[in-house]
């Protein structure tokens, strides 16, 4: 019978995989050629990214316009499959721009840490003494933390306890400002840092040393439309006034408040165009996405990321969102478009920029679903994107 069970696949070059891959699929010689023909990297550099690569898979880079974040104009690169999200970006985008842009800005002294480094001790006998030692020392746990590290910084520490299987585990949490970093290497290793000391001092074993991904930059956009901007019209003619398509996005935001299936493609939305610009610029997407689930849950139940109001001749629309992202380390050097994203399209200075403008992108993206489904909705919406992609 054949199997996947290959030793050492990993230390196989990549023709070597391939073969076994024919065999295995009883593949052709001009199917597995799909894999060498449409590969933009060479093998060499394909092997220099790790770990059982077969050739690189491709993804449209596209871009989309209209966009002012704090008074600065940027073309944004995002990486999609979906032409119509793109063209969802720059529809939103563009009713912003007319009233100055989108304001998206890095809460000061936020509650929430950009990066969080935990430590997982087992088979605690007496949790509350525990945690007295470990806050008596904080100040020396905090200065373990962050020796040997230049550009992130450990700022605090907080516990907590849990009853598992009739066994108690302490929870210490490390608050951690990564400067440029994402932080997941950095909450890993001061984590482990932290964790030996306070062994060292409880005999307490540890069990695991991990970032927290309940972290991140967190990010409040805001956009103002004049209501007349909003005014629509479908193909066969038929118009809605500013009112009408203001009063029909303000309606599905009260409906995504309300029911959590609502809520869920209403973030869906919104994630759209976050994770297209973390796709582009080398960015750990899952990790943005798995901040934000629980992000979404923050108050107890599950809820939208954004809200639209009514407000005298405007609509309002605000999104908070929790952002991991940097601009140094992680892959991002390994490749190289998205290198060129970041620095020469976008030209971001910070980490804290980057989560800006995502979250910017989030909100007008969510403004042009929520106008196209309470006007033309998806069907026409899609329209135009698939004709040009034929
Ligand atoms: C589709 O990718 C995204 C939408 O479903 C978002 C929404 O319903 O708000 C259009």
């Amino acid at each position: 019978m054949k199997s996947s069970a290959v030793p050492n696949f990993f230390k196989l070059s990549i023709d070597e995989r391939v073969a076994v891959l024919r065999e295995f699929l009883g593949l052709s010689e001009e199917e597995t050629l799909i894999l060498k023909k449409l590969c933009t990297l060479g093998f060499n550099e394909l092997e220099a990214i790790g770990e059982n690569p077969i050739s690189n898979y491709e993804l449209p880079l596209r871009i989309a316009n209209y966009f002012k974040i704090n008074g600065t104009d940027y073309f944004i690169p995002m990486v999609v499959e979906e032409a119509s999200v793109v063209a969802g970006a720059c529809y939103g985008a563009k009713l912003c721009y007319k009233n100055g842009g989108i304001k998206s800005l890095v809460v000061e002294n936020s509650k929430y840490s950009k990066a969080i480094g935990q430590i997982q001790l087992i088979r605690v006998e007496n949790p509350q003494e525990a945690e007295r030692k470990i806050l008596e020392n904080k100040k020396h746990l905090i200065e373990k933390a962050n020796e040997g590290h230049r550009h992130s910084r450990a700022y605090d520490i907080k516990t907590r306890h849990y009853m598992a299987n009739g066994e108690r585990m302490l929870i210490v949490d490390i608050y951690i400002n990564p400067g440029d970093a994402m932080g997941a290497a950095v909450a890993s290793q001061m984590a482990e840092s932290v964790a030996k000391e306070i062994s060292k001092f409880t005999s307490i074993p540890y069990n695991a040393c991990i970032i927290s991904n309940y972290s991140g930059r967190h990010v409040k956009a805001e956009a103002r439309i004049y209501v007349k901007d909003l005014a629509r019209k479908s193909v066969s003619g038929k118009l809605w006034t500013g009112e009408e398509v203001r009063d029909g996005i303000v309606w599905l935001s009260r409906w995504a408040e309300n029911d959590v299936y609502r809520a869920a493609t209403h973030n869906k939305g919104i994630m759209n165009g976050v994770d297209a610009v973390a796709l582009a610029t080398g960015q750990d997407w899952r990790a943005i996405e798995s901040a934000n689930h629980v992000f979404a849950m923050r108050n107890g139940g599950y809820k939208p990321l954004s809200k639209w109001r009514s407000e005298g001749d405007y609509l309002i629309g605000e999104l908070e969102l929790l952002i991991p992202c940097g601009i140094v380390g992680g892959e991002i050097r390994k490749l190289r478009k998205a290198e060129f994203a970041l620095r020469k399209i976008l030209r971001v200075k910070s980490a804290d920029e980057l989560a800006e403008i995502m979250a910017a992108v989030g909100l007008a993206q969510n403004l042009a679903a929520l106008s196209m489904l309470a006007t033309i909705g998806l069907k026409e919406g899609h329209e135009p994107h698939r004709k040009i992609s034929k």
